[in-house]
């Protein structure tokens, strides 16, 4: 697959890792993106080796900084023609930790799983019309399972530091709302760049062996409850060949704005109606729908306008009619 450009954020370990293998074996170009780069270079160099491929690049850039992404977008506009995949793998999930806010003084969670992948996207929307087949790929999460319980709601109020002393915080659950922002922008920048002829599709990852590094991340106490889930969920290889199928295989060639299911499977929104308490149980355990919540068309264009204030880059509304 010469000349085909693959970026992948969060490529130096994990699923992000694995995946930029896969591609890197398949002959693709592979762009890691990645934010600490002196443990990146002997990741690049350990899947040169192992794929044969010489074309994997190693670009810095944080995920949760737009000065960052900025930078990265206009090094990689110099150096690369076109993208044709943009993999949005990169994530942030500490447990335990306290609000912090990004250098663009935006919740951590959100600016790096949300804001900044929206910015990254816009960015690079020029040079993914370039390319014959253009593939934009979220990494989401089961987490949003969630929203099944229909008093869970993206909060929008405190996304700015707003409440960051009064209000009580969970990583967990902001963590569970980004992914929901990122699921609903799938949805939403499929729709908008439909007539660019962009794909957009995003993956519901229901759980893949986490890295030392991101065990290392954990706090010491919820170390043994990962070592323990480990044992029982599949490797981040199984993952990273359903990130491959979906952005390359024929079958989904033309399919854009859908939730994938890690048998690779469209999900479907759940029926509108309260469902009772053994059918909730049901898709609570299944993977077949994702929540109403997802669909809510004036919350997807509060996450739009939001992330395009936010990231303060309207170039968007000329880059796509142009
Ligand atoms: N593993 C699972 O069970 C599971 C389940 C559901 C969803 N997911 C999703 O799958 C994706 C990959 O997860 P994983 O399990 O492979 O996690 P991982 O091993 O911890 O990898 C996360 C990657 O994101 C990078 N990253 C975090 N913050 C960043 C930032 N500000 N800028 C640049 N890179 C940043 C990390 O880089 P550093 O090395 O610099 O920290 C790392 O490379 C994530 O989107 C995650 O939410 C995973």
């Amino acid at each position: 697959m010469q000349n085909r450009n693959v970026i992948i954020t969060g490529a130096n370990s994990g699923i992000g890792k694995a995946s930029a293998l896969k591609f890197a074996t398949e002959g693709y170009n592979i762009i890691m993106a990645c934010r600490d780069m002196v443990f990146s270079r002997n990741v690049q160099k350990e899947i040169i080796d192992i794929s044969k491929n010489k074309n994997v690049y190693l670009m810095q850039v944080d995920m949760s900084s737009f000065n960052s992404i900025r930078t990265f977008c206009s090094e990689y506009k110099s150096k690369f023609e076109k993208v044709d995949i943009l993999i949005h793998n990169a994530a942030y999930f500490n447990h335990g930790e306290k609000y912090q806010l990004s250098p663009d003084h935006i919740e951590l969670t959100f600016a790096t799983n949300v804001f900044g992948p929206f910015l990254m996207t816009t960015l690079l929307l020029d040079h993914l019309k370039k390319s014959d087949e253009p593939k934009i790929f979220h990494a989401g999460s089961n987490i949003i399972k969630h929203f099944f319980d229909l008093k869970t709601k993206i909060i929008f109020d405190n996304l700015q530091g707003e409440f960051k002393d009064s209000r009580s915080h969970s990583v967990y659950k902001m963590y569970c709302q980004s992914k929901m922002a990122l699921l609903m922008l799938t949805f939403k920048m499929a729709e908008m760049f439909k007539d660019d002829g962009i794909k957009v599709n995003a993956l519901q990852i229901n759980g893949a062996k986490m890295s030392k590094r991101m065990i290392k991340k954990v706090k010491p106490w919820w170390r043994p409850i990962t070592w323990v889930q480990n044992l029982f969920i599949p490797p981040t290889s199984y993952m990273a060949n359903n990130y491959f199928e979906i952005c390359t295989s024929d079958t989904f060639q033309h399919v854009t704005g859908k939730l994938f299911n890690d048998k690779l499977e469209i999900m479907q929104v759940a029926p509108n109606e309260y469902p009772g308490f053994f059918k909730q149980v049901k898709r609570v355990l299944g993977s077949s729908f994702y929540p109403t919540y997802a669909n809510k068309k004036d919350v997807m264009d509060q996450l739009w306008e939001l992330s395009i204030e936010l990231t303060n880059d309207h170039s968007i509304h000329s880059t796509l009619k142009s």
